[in-house]
């Protein structure tokens, strides 16, 4: 095999559009999918590559050095592509603990175990890269006006944006001090098929087909800027191979939607994919107490990856949004599966028998 990667967090949303986009497209390449399965983590989202001759799965947490140091050594590993994370705003207001654990103490055991492994003593290899994949989050809440680009201040303000914040200074910092080749890209919010339906856009598809509660918190004026997430992978891709060590690149769709636009969007195209009455459930919406601390906007500026990699956005947002709806209309298994927690039991049973 020409490369050995790790990918952490394999099994979750934008992890498993990764692996499967890595196992795919580079035969030549070993993939080994470390993850904790989390509630967040389904290897389901990975049924059609799982049988892959160049696929590999390790159910490892980030935080057991010994256990990652050991998949390190198996397999010699190569180079890394960290998206192992707890990633929920709202899970990070009620157990921030949670998010210091794995985001940054995870961020920072892998830090150790890649700088035992590579920076021994032996020749540098050009094969080295620690990837990290962060978010948007970490430059804070935009006003009205502006746009966060790679120099902008780093000003966190949820524990999950400051556990990321700080998994970012960590990564520098190896890079800095000893030289751990390093490449960070922070990204906007991401949506497509099988994401976790606690974030908005699933949650909210699954609302309306059910006919419960749309919670919009606050007046639903915050924005956000979407990615859909192939986009994404594609983009994690491309920096991976072409990507300059020890850079930064933002990554964002240039698609700033207010909360409320967004949740009407998907309330006309989920009522028009059921055959129901186009806008006929904004009835469920209801503005509810405001998120603590809810940044009002993100919009990111990722000409850096557009102009020296050559990168932009493919998918158009409403031809995403129509396909996404779709999705999780047609996986009502995978959804129900996902909610109930049943394949986390079935996968623990399997993979801790091991
Ligand atoms: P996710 O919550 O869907 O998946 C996280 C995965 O990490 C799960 O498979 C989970 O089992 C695994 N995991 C959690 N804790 C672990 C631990 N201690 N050890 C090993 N594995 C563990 O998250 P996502 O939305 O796919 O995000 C992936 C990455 O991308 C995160 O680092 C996140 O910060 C970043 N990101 C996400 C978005 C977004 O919109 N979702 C945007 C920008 C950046
Ligand atoms: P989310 O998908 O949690 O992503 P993030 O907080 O990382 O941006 O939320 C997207 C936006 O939608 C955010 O402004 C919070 C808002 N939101 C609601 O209004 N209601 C909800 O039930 C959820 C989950 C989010």
């Amino acid at each position: 095999m020409e490369r050995k990667i790790l990918i952490t967090g394999g099994a979750g949303f934008i992890g498993s559009h990764v692996v499967r986009l890595m196992v795919n497209k580079y035969p030549n390449y070993l993939i080994i999918n470390l993850d904790a399965l989390t509630y967040a983590g389904n290897p389901a989202n990975l049924r059609d590559v799982e049988e892959a001759p160049n696929y590999r799965f390790e159910k490892v947490d980030i935080c057991d050095v010994e256990a990652v140091r050991k998949v390190f050594e198996q397999y010699e590993i190569d180079s890394v592509i960290h998206l192992a994370a707890e990633s929920h705003v709202d899970r990070s207001i009620d157990d921030p603990f949670a998010f210091a654990r794995t985001n940054v103490l995870g961020t920072l055991t892998l830090l150790q175990v890649a700088k035992e492994r590579w920076l021994n003593g032996a020749e540098r290899d050009a094969k080295h890269l620690f990837y990290h994949v962060s978010t948007d989050e970490v430059y804070g809440s935009l006003g009205a006006e502006g746009i966060f680009t790679e120099s902008s201040r780093y000003e966190p303000h949820s524990p999950y944006s400051a556990s990321k914040a700080s998994s970012d200074h960590f990564v520098r910092a190896f890079h800095d001090t000893f030289g751990l080749p390093i490449v960070i890209s922070n990204c906007s919010n991401n949506y497509g098929p099988y994401q976790f339906p606690e974030k908005l856009i699933p949650l909210f598809i699954n609302n309306i087909r059910e006919r419960r509660e749309l919670p919009v918190y606050g007046s639903g004026a915050n924005v956000r800027d979407w990615l859909y997430v192939e986009d994404h992978a594609r983009a994690i891709d491309l920096i991976f191979h072409r990507g300059r060590i020890g850079e930064t690149y933002n990554i964002g769709g240039n698609n700033e939607w207010r909360n409320i636009d967004l949740v009407r969007l998907l309330v006309r195209t989920t009522d028009r994919l059921l055959g129901r009455a186009e806008g006929e459930d904004e009835s469920l919406i209801r503005f509810v107490r405001d998120r603590a601390g809810h940044d009002l906007r993100y919009a990111i500026d990722s000409s850096k990856l557009q102009n020296e990699l050559g990168w932009s956005p493919e998918v158009d947002f409403k031809e995403g949004i129509e396909r996404t709806v779709r999705w999780y209309l047609h996986n009502d298994e995978w959804l129900s599966a996902v909610t109930s927690g049943e394949y986390r039991n079935y996968y623990s049973r399997m993979y801790d028998g091991r």
